[in-house]
């Protein structure tokens, strides 16, 4: 269904982001007629460009991340004819705003969406800029791209200096994790389902897992990553944002403020880690030289170039949320850099039944588990406890209920920011983070980095393709469960 007109204004159009994910969405949605004619992508930067050279831009940005078969070349055609350049920089003095402020004009009643696809620094400039040239209409929104901040204070100073200029409603706060097919999924499978939701608590819930892994190393990203590390990249927003889909009470409709509602409930009833508990009950560890499926790769002090960083590339935690639903069931969180593969997955562990009529012959019991892969090879498994077939006895074995994304709909999925773009031009900000979210996940967040940087010695090596540090395995075993690991 075609969005009504906008002008989608990008600064950052030279960077990483819209080079590799923003053009090919744009070019996607365009693909399926999605995008009217009249609407423009007009990219931004400082470096002068003519809209000639950026569309020579965006057509290498499209050689490289969208399939040949997919660049039909009528289409590529009509799709750069969308895009525009205007030089801008938002840092000096004569800069480019008054021209920019002229190219929109042509578009004044139309939708009108900023993306701010740079540096946090680089907010307060930018969307002072943008209101002092009087560019926020009635129908403008902004698109804001993590980092939101380092800690709740810089957080909290980003958020007032966005809201100077936009109101909160005009504030689309990105977590790409929540434009994944299977992240929405999630919410499908859970209130589309009269299955799930009546055992969806503590008293049929052993625990849950989230597995957020990742082969690649930092590449090129080293000098933002090491001021990050995993708990701030990873944690703080796309995996609590997981927890939170996992965890939320059914809102009363799928809408942007009952759903936000529910998922800040989450956050602000998970149990804090401080000080002392903090060393048990996280696990924060660094990649050395190892293997990848590639061969052998170099350990994050070499790719940095700094042989002091204390940055964790890879974090295990275990977090409880103090209410009725889930007190006693605990939320396993792990993610990394250079783990094995690229996997990403929520698994639900039931409780095992109370007692079993079937005696030892029948092998051992394991509990059923509901396992949502979000990536690669996207679906969901429902393991159950199956009886072998032949006539050797009642053998019991566990099996998986199967559901195959790429099997079961034969159509191209798409990438998270083709959907999360579309809902900002309709003003749908149900997979967007309210400020309160990003702040609630802060307060939890930060306590857990005070306590690591007043203890720098927990830093735990790991071999670059391994599962991260022992230590990961311990924290978990000690509670008697297993890392989930499928054949
Ligand atoms: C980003 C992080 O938000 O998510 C990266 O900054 C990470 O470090 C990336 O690699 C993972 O996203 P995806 O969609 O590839 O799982």
């Amino acid at each position: 269904i075609a969005v009504d007109p906008f002008d989608l204004i990008v600064f950052g159009a030279t960077g990483d982001l819209a080079y590799r994910k923003l053009l090919p969405a744009l070019y996607h949605r365009h693909r399926d007629g999605q995008i009217p004619d009249v609407s423009r992508i007009i990219g931004c930067s400082r470096r002068p460009m003519t809209d000639e050279a950026y569309r020579k831009t965006t057509l290498d940005a499209l050689e490289k991340f969208v399939p040949q078969h997919e660049r039909e070349p009528e289409l590529v055609e009509s799709f750069l004819k969308r895009v525009f350049y205007v030089p801008v920089d938002a840092t000096a003095e004569k800069s480019g705003w008054a021209d920019l402020a002229k190219v929109l004009k042509e578009g004044k009643d139309r939708i009108r969406a900023f993306y701010l696809a740079v540096s946090p620094d680089l907010f307060g400039v930018l969307c002072e800029g943008i209101g002092a040239h009087g560019l926020v209409t009635p129908e403008t929104r902004v698109i804001v791209e993590k980092p939101i901040g380092k800690s709740l204070e810089s957080a909290t100073v980003l958020n007032d200096t966005v809201g100077k200029v936009f109101k909160e409603s005009q504030i689309y706060r990105i977590d790409h994790y929540l434009g994944k097919e299977t992240v929405q999924n999630l919410m499908a499978l859970r209130f589309a389902n009269a299955l799930f939701e009546p055992l969806w608590n503590a008293a049929h819930i052993d625990h849950v897992q989230i597995t957020v892994a990742e082969a690649l190393g930092v590449e090129s990203r080293a000098g933002y990553y090491d001021t990050a590390g995993a708990l701030r990249d990873m944690v703080q927003n796309h995996i609590l944002q997981l927890l939170c889909l996992v965890a939320m009470e059914p809102p009363s409709q799928f809408e942007a403020d009952a759903m936000r509602d529910e998922k800040l409930k989450v956050l602000r009833a998970l149990k804090p880690i401080t000080g002392a508990t903090a060393d048990h009950v996280t696990v924060r560890g660094q990649y050395r030289a190892g293997a990848s499926a590639g061969g052998p790769v170099p350990g994050y002090l070499e790719e940095l170039g700094n042989p002091q960083s204390q940055t964790e590339t890879f974090v295990a935690l275990k977090a409880e949320i103090e209410n009725w639903r889930w007190a006693g069931v605990p939320f396993y969180i792990r993610t990394g850099k250079r783990l094995p593969t690229r996997l990403s997955e929520i698994v639900v562990s039931f409780k095992t039944i109370p007692h079993s009529i079937f005696g030892d012959a029948a092998g051992q019991l394991a509990s059923n588990q509901l396992v949502m892969r979000l990536q690669p090879d996207e679906g969901v498994r429902l393991w159950l406890m199956i009886k072998d077939p032949g006539p050797g006895g009642m053998r019991l074995r566990h099996v998986p209920l199967d559901m195959s994304f790429a099997q079961t709909f034969k159509v191209r999925s798409p990438e998270a920011y083709e959907r999360l773009i579309m809902d900002v031009i309709r003003g749908n900000a149900t997979l967007f983070m309210r400020r309160d979210e990003v702040e609630a996940a802060w307060r939890w967040v930060d306590p857990i980095l005070e306590s690591w940087s007043a203890a720098r010695e927990g830093l735990k090596p790991y071999t670059a393709g391994t599962w991260g540090p022992s230590a990961s395995i311990a924290l978990i075993e000690r509670d008697g469960r297993t890392w989930h690991e499928e054949l």
